[in-house]
């Protein structure tokens, strides 16, 4: 009934032959809408900070971030290990991502603080030093940092990973239930600052953050292994801006990764996996 009465309206009948122009100029718009509201959005949470609206301004007087000093004599590495490169290699291959830990506590704290340490000696963009590392041991901080990730990865697993993703995990067996988060003593969340405040109170560029960060990490890694220590790189997926909550951290610093740290439990197996050979990753000039 009412679709034969739109059939028949005078309008229809009249401007059938322009209907389709209308129809197409609509979902163009549409279109062009929301394509232009996801460009936006991807340029408002992007990483490219602009730093200050100043830059087009003329008169603007720039100042460095660092302060200007003469530079210092540098004799080189004046601490090496006995056996060199060599012995860090065999310290190195060594080292295994671990997802089973003993829950006992690390007897001496000052061991993470050092790692830790290590790991801020890292090399950044312009020397911003772009990380926070947030150590936690409390058990009840632990267990509502595994309730924001487990709750999340369940999600990740059957949803948001792609199947292929989600078989390629699979001889690493894992899965959205993280013991090692509540049994590892410690957990450390790494952060990258996106950009961080000048003395002034404006906003101060940290140029290649993530870069920074993510060599920071592998310092803080090969700390852990000189250490003794077992860890685990975690990046769970959508889980940053909880945690980040979660520690009260500031809306410039962003979770790169999530580490628990401590020994391997007696039972603790790992993928039976292979590295690849130096002739597959080294090309001599
Ligand atoms: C950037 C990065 C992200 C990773 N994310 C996860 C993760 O979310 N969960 C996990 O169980 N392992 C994660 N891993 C650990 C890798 O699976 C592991 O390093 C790899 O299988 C090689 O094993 P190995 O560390 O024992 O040499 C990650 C490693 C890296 C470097």
């Amino acid at each position: 009934m009412k679709f034969s009465y739109i059939l028949d309206s005078s309008l229809i009948l009249k401007y059938w032959n322009i209907l389709p122009t209308v129809v197409l100029i609509w979902f163009v718009s549409k279109w062009l809408y929301f394509k232009l509201k996801y460009r936006n959005e991807i340029l408002r949470n992007s990483e490219e900070v602009n730093v200050q609206s100043n830059y087009s301004n003329e008169s603007f007087v720039y100042h460095p971030a660092l302060e200007e000093k003469e530079h210092v004599p540098y004799r080189g590495a004046t601490k090496i290990l006995p056996g060199g490169a060599l012995q860090f290699y065999q310290m190195m291959k060594d080292r295994r991502s671990v997802r089973d830990f003993k829950r006992e506590p690390i007897p001496d704290q000052s061991v993470l603080e050092n790692c830790i340490r290590a790991a801020g000696t890292s090399p950044s963009g312009a020397h911003t030093e772009p990380w926070t590392f947030c150590l936690i041991s409390s058990a009840d901080l632990k267990k509502s940092i595994r309730d924001i990730v487990e709750s999340e990865e369940e999600i990740n697993y059957s949803q948001r990973m792609h199947k292929q993703w989600t078989t390629d995990l699979r001889p690493l067996k894992t899965n959205h239930v993280k013991p090692y988060l509540t049994d590892a003593p410690y957990l450390i969340l790494v952060f990258k600052q996106i950009y961080g405040m000048t003395k002034q109170g404006t906003r101060k560029q940290h140029y290649y953050n993530e870069i920074s960060v993510s060599i920071s990490v592998g310092i803080l890694l090969c700390a852990l292994q000189a250490a003794g220590l077992n860890s685990l790189v975690t990046t769970p997926l959508n889980c940053g801006p909880a945690l980040r909550v979660l520690l009260n951290r500031p809306a410039n610093e962003k979770l790169l990764v999530l580490l628990p740290v401590g020994y391997a439990a007696e039972a603790c197996k790992i993928p039976d996996i292979q590295r690849k050979p130096l002739k597959d990753i080294f090309v001599r000039f």
